[in-house]
């Protein structure tokens, strides 16, 4: 071939790339701008990211890789056919957190709601697929009118795509979802399933029926924020684990999340470099423990001194607050922590507490973070509130969840641990490979003055005083029981440690576990106590 037609086909070739080039950047650019600048601004009124500056804050800086920008709906019917745009409302892909692999979703309400068609669903359920074969984070930022009205069952069907991925999903990589809108019907049902989810204070809402259905249905006037708005349910349903003043918290609160877990089941959880400063000792712990035992203190203050510097993430900070439970770091390594808290209710089980805390023991221990629990426990709360509503089920699962935990395990009891809360927090019986007390622990079947009223009732009843009686009895109960001793010559108690020597102490037991093997017996799974 002579070089002129070799250069003319050149430049004809250029010229028709670069057509197809310019098509190319208007579509992209179309998909860019979502549902257009109109809804974007209403959008920003208000005082909501769009799905793809939520996408920004999150990822590391040019990191995200869309997949599917080009999807459109297949819909006909109500003129849909008419009104496409290109992405479907949704904006899938992959990119790094700090420099690790995330799959993600974040749902366009600028586009007929952010509302899930068929192929908004397939868009999602693909990037699940991706995460699960590729063993990474699935993070979905919701923000949905819902079911695509016009789309009807297709629509369903696209939910429940999403649903059973999420359950195969579980427990081999982690899910995170963001409320960041609204959040209705069967749609919940998804953040449900997933690990943690994070709500947006009064921008967010999650509810299977509205307020007007409610009003039709039970006639209680309530409002979106009050029914299912997100201190709703970081208190009173403990359905989020957090409730955040702004998108942006909730953004940086998915990372500091996903700084303490491992990429899926297979992996152990993260560590950072420790750099070992001298003493582990902290002597400021030998003075958090109350003289008298009936005195609160905040555990929050024992958690902080032992880990290192403000490395705790709370988890679920406002429900069932008579149990604290979160993630830290130890010597550099990642670790769950729950522990009782005297400081509200006396650190008593009770449903909330139990089912809070078995959730948090299970996530950890499906992603191989070694547990660390402290216990100041008075006991079960007594009353027909929680034995009409099941305390019995529900504090099974935290006996269950720990039982189950083949992570390392460790517990420290700094203060109470009575009756079968004892068994239930960790005890040495239900699996935990280490178990120290302080020696302010009093470790019995009951408290004193209750065990004196009932096994020495009929001395009681005899004496002349029956007051200066009870307290001779109670005394005497107190100090047989109202110690560490008695559990630790039996070996139930590792070791009695002075508070100072517990940061240490945990250090070395930590490291001497690190290559703990226990397994389950073979089974299909456990029946745990629904
Ligand atoms: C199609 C929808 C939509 C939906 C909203 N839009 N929801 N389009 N299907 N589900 C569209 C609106 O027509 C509007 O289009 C745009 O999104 C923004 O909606 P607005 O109403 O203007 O916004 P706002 O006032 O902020 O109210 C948001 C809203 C409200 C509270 C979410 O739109 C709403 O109540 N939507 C319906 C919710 C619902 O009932 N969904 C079905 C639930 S049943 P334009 O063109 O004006 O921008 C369900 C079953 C799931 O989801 C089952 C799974 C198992």
């Amino acid at each position: 071939m002579a070089q002129d037609t070799l250069t003319k086909h050149t430049k004809e070739q250029e010229n028709t790339m670069n057509a197809k080039i310019t098509l190319l950047e208007k579509k992209q650019a179309e998909a860019l701008l979502g549902g257009g600048q109109k809804r974007i601004d209403s959008q920003h009124k208000k005082g909501k990211l769009t799905a793809r500056e939520r996408i920004h804050f999150l990822l590391d800086e040019g990191s995200f890789e869309e997949i599917g920008m080009m999807v459109t709906h297949r819909s006909k019917d109500f003129g849909l056919d008419k009104e496409q745009y290109l992405g479907d409302g949704v904006v899938t892909g992959y990119g790094t957190v700090n420099g690790r692999l995330v799959y993600v979703f974040s749902q366009d309400f600028t586009v007929f709601g952010g509302s899930l068609s068929e192929t908004h669903a397939e868009k999602i359920c693909k990037v699940m697929d991706l995460a699960m074969k590729n063993g990474a984070p699935f993070i979905g930022l919701n923000d949905s009118g819902g079911a695509r009205i016009q789309e009807g069952v297709v629509s369903l069907g696209g939910y429940a795509d999403i649903f059973y991925r999420n359950v195969r999903a579980s427990g081999v990589i982690p899910q995170l979802s963001g409320i960041m809108g609204p959040c209705a019907g069967g749609a919940v049902y998804s953040p449900a399933m997933t690990d943690f989810i994070l709500m947006v204070e009064n921008t967010s809402y999650m509810f299977v029926t509205g307020p007007n259905v409610v009003k039709t249905v039970t006639h209680e006037e309530v409002t979106s924020e009050e029914l299912g708005g997100a201190m709703t349910h970081a208190s009173k349903s403990g359905v989020t684990h957090f409730a955040c003043a702004n998108e942006i918290e909730a953004i940086n609160n998915i990372k500091q999340i996903l700084g303490y877990i491992p990429q899926n089941c297979e992996e152990d959880a993260p560590s950072i470099p420790y750099d070992f400063k001298g003493s582990e000792l902290r002597p400021e712990l030998n003075t958090i423990i109350p003289d008298n035992a009936n005195q609160p203190y905040d555990i929050r203050e024992v958690i902080e001194k032992v880990i290192d510097d403000n490395s705790f993430l709370e988890i679920h900070k406002h429900f069932a607050e008579n149990i604290v439970v979160g993630f830290a770091r130890l010597a550099g390594r990642s670790i769950g922590i729950v522990a009782n808290q005297p400081a509200v209710l006396a650190g008593v089980l009770d449903i909330h507490s139990s089912t809070k805390a078995a959730r948090f023991v299970r996530f950890c221990d499906c992603f191989n973070i070694p547990l660390l629990v402290f216990e100041d426990v008075p006991g079960f709360l007594p009353g027909t509130d929680q034995e009409w509503n099941a305390i019995i089920t529900n504090g099974a699962k935290l006996l269950f969840a720990f039982s189950e935990a083949t992570v390392p395990r460790i517990t420290v009891i700094t203060r109470k641990a009575y009756g079968g809360a004892y068994d239930v927090m960790n005890s040495k019986h239900i699996g935990a490979d280490m178990n120290y007390a302080w020696p302010s622990a009093e470790i019995a079947v009951m408290g004193a003055k209750g065990a004196a009223e009932i096994i020495f009732k009929n001395e009681i009843s005899a004496a002349a005083n029956k007051e200066e009686k009870w307290k001779e009895k109670e005394t005497e109960y107190q100090t047989m029981f109202a110690n560490p001793y008695r559990a630790a010559e039996r070996g139930f108690i590792d070791e009695v440690i002075k508070p100072e020597q517990t940061r240490e102490k945990l250090i070395k037991a930590f490291k001497m576990l690190e290559n703990k093997v226990d397994k389950l017996p073979k089974k299909k799974h456990g029946n745990i106590p629904l």
